[in-house]
């Protein structure tokens, strides 16, 4: 069997990347600065809107390399290069030299379209741009951008040093060189790469919202949090319906729960709940059992 994943472009199309870029600087992006600098080893530069933001993005990194340390799944040498290749700053400028930018901002299409115009202005005509959206159009974010075929979906999984799989969105415009680079980037960050096409969701959060939409119904209509995790742990899920909402966010999950109503109607009904619980500034949906642990 071919290891080439199906639909792959010709790797030879591929260009290297020797400098890579991080929009963002709060969770999901720190988790991707670290990937890179680790598994690419080449430097990584990560931006947020404020000091304090990058500050906490680049200690978020040192502290997940020292975690690694403790563990023994890293040298000392290897955390020490690890940790010098990534920095931060308040200014895209530093993403001059980049050939390969991520953006991990707010899932707003609006607000990624803007750092993406703004990218457009500093960045190499040869620099790729990719976007970790896990709901948004990659072909509506690449609309106004003066070369939209080097935007590619890059939509990685929660926790990104744990999850093997990598989808790489494919928009229309998308160039076969970008996606030949983004396929041989995947391979060496040692992700599973597949290729999907810009649908509502992609393909893993259609699936996985059919399982996490009908357990908050449920919980909608009444069943406790509790009940549906006990009801479904014996089905062998790594982790709790509820537990995964409240690590990849409230907002995340119900963004994409939008996204699937936008595209299919009912099959994908929106949570008054969760709407709710996010009015009222709630981000994690933590259940505490009377033991003390948290599902
Ligand atoms: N960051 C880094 N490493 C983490 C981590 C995190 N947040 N959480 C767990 N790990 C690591 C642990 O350190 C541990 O590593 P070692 O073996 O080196 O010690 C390893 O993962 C296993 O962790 P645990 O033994 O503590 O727990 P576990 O066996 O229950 O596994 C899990 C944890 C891998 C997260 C597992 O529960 C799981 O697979 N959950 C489902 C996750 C999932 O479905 N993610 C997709 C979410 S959807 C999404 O992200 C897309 C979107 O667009 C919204």
């Amino acid at each position: 069997r071919s290891k080439r994943p199906a639909g792959a472009p010709d790797r030879k199309l591929a260009r290297p990347v020797t400098k890579a870029g991080v929009v963002g600087a709060g969770l999901m992006a720190g988790q991707l600065a670290l990937l890179f600098a680790r598994q690419l080893k080449v430097p990584v530069v990560m931006t947020d809107i404020d000091q304090e933001r990058v500050d906490k993005g680049v200690a978020y990194v040192h502290a997940e390399v020292d975690k690694l340390l403790g563990k023994k799944r890293i040298s000392p040498d290897a955390a020490n290069r690890t940790k010098a290749l990534v920095t931060g700053s308040v200014s895209k400028e530093a993403f001059a030299d980049a050939d390969f930018v991520i953006e991990a901002v707010f899932e707003e299409l609006n607000v990624k379209k803007q750092v993406f115009a703004e990218l457009e202005a500093i960045v190499s005509t040869e620099c790729i741009l990719a976007t970790n959206t896990s709901s948004l159009s990659v072909t509506a974010m690449a609309e106004g951008l003066r070369h939209p075929e080097r935007l590619v979906g890059f939509h990685f999984f929660n926790p990104v040093a744990v999850m093997p799989l990598l989808e790489i969105v494919r928009a229309p415009q998308t160039d076969e060189a970008v996606l030949a680079t983004a396929f041989e980037l995947a391979k060496g960050l040692k992700k599973t790469a597949v290729l999907v096409k810009d649908a509502a969701a992609f393909v893993v959060n259609r699936i996985l919202l059919r399982l996490m939409g009908e357990v908050i119904a449920a919980f909608d209509e009444g069943t406790p949090a509790e009940v549906a995790d006990d009801a479904l742990r014996p089905m062998g899920l790594p982790m709790s319906p509820f537990t995964l909402a409240a690590m990849v966010g409230l907002p995340v999950a119900q963004h994409v729960q939008e996204s699937l109503h936008a595209a299919f109607g009912e099959r994908f009904p929106v949570s008054h709940n969760l709407q709710k619980l996010i009015d009222n500034g709630v981000k994690t949906l933590w259940v505490e059992r009377p033991d003390g642990s948290r599902v």
